[in-house]
C-alpha cells in the first residue's frame, strides 16, 4: 500500500547514554496515541538497543534489505519490518554485529526513501557516532532531535556538533535537554547551558521523569508513554513529549498544504 509521504526524525546526540533509545520508544508511543503509523529505523546498527528493548521475536532486519536489495531480490518493504502493536513497527538493526559494517550506506538512503511512504513517521534511534551511516541519516531526515543530558563531557561534545551543523548551515534540528536519566546532574543552570551552547535549548524532560524501575519496561518489552497511567503520573513530560510529536506532525500538514 502506497501512501502520502510521511516525515523522518532521527533522534542523535553527541554522547551515549543520554536517553536516546528510551526517548525514541517513547515517542513511539506519544505517535501512536495521535493516531500515526509509526516506524521505528535500529540505526544503532551494532548494539541496537531498540530491538533488544521491544522485545519482540524477529526474522528480518535492515541488514536482509540491504542484502536483497543488492542482490534484486528485494519485492515488498513490509517484509523486513517486524509487528510491535497496530500503530509502530520496527526495522531492527542486524543480529550479527559483524553484518553492520557490510551495509553500504548508500542503501540506508534508499531504506529511508522506501520507508517514508509506508508510515506516517519514521523515527530512526542512532549511537552518538559521527559515521557514514549516520552522516547519511542526518543528511536524509526531514528533523532531527538532539537529546543532551546536564554533564559537562555532553555539553562539550554538544557545542561542537552545533557548530558543524551551523557550518554545513543546517539548521533542521531541535535539542531536548533530558534531566531524566539521572536526576543528579544540574551542575548547569538552564541558563548556562544556553550561554555555551549559544543555542536554544527547546524541549526539557524533568528529572520527575526518572523512573526506578525502568528496567522491568524494557524486560517486558514495554513502551512507558503507553502505560495507562502515564499521561497523568508525569503529565508535565508527557506533554513535552507530545510536543515535540505535534511540532512535527504540524509541520508536516503545512509543508503537504504548501505542495
Ligand atoms: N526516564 C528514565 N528513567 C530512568 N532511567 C532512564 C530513563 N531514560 C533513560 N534511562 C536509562 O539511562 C540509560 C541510557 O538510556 P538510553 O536510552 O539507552 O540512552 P542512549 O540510547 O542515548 O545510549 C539506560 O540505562 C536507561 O535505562
Ligand atoms: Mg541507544
Amino acid at each position: 500500500m502506497i501512501r502520502k509521504k510521511g516525515k523522518s526524525l532521527c533522534i542523535f546526540s553527541a554522547k551515549g547514554g543520554v536517553g536516546k533509545t528510551i526517548t525514541t520508544l517513547n515517542l513511539a508511543g506519544i505517535f501512536e496515541q495521535i493516531e500515526k503509523k509509526v516506524l521505528i529505523i535500529d540505526m544503532d546498527l551494532s548494539s541496537g538497543g531498540i530491538t533488544c528493548a521491544l522485545n519482540r521475536p524477529f526474522t528480518s532486519t535492515i541488514y536482509n534489505f540491504v542484502d536483497d536489495y543488492n542482490n534484486n531480490r528485494y519485492k515488498d518493504f513490509q517484509n523486513y519490518v517486524t509487528k510491535y502493536d497496530d500503530w509502530i513497527d520496527l526495522l531492527p538493526s542486524p543480529k550479527d554485529p559483524r553484518q553492520a559494517s557490510k551495509i553500504d550506506s548508500k542503501y540506508i538512503e534508499i531504506a529511508l526513501d522506501k520507508a517514508i511512504y509506508h508510515y506516517d513517521i519514521v523515527l530512526i534511534d542512532t549511537n552518538h557516532i559521527l559515521n557514514e551511516h549516520n552522516l547519511v541519516v542526518l543528511d536524509n531526515v526531514d528533523d532531527i532531535l538532539f537529546v543532551m543530558t546536564n554533564d559537562p563531557l555532553d555539553l562539550k561534545n554538544m557545542k561542537s556538533l552545533l557548530s558543524i551543523f551551523r557550518d554545513l548551515e543546517k539548521d533542521n534540528y531541535k535539542i531536548l535537554l533530558n534531566n531524566s536519566c539521572n536526576p543528579y546532574k544540574k551542575y548547569f543552570s538552564l541558563f548556562d547551558m544556553k550561554n555555551i551552547l549559544k543555542s536554544e535549548i527547546h524541549y526539557t524532560l524533568s528529572s520527575e521523569f526518572f523512573l526506578k524501575n525502568i528496567d522491568n519496561y524494557v524486560m517486558n518489552g514495554k513502551i512507558i508513554t503507553l502505560e495507562p497511567k502515564m499521561p497523568n503520573v508525569f503529565a508535565k513530560d508527557y506533554a513535552t513529549l507530545m510536543s515535540i510529536a505535534g511540532d512535527m506532525s504540524l509541520e508536516s500538514e503545512e509543508e503537504n498544504e504548501e505542495k
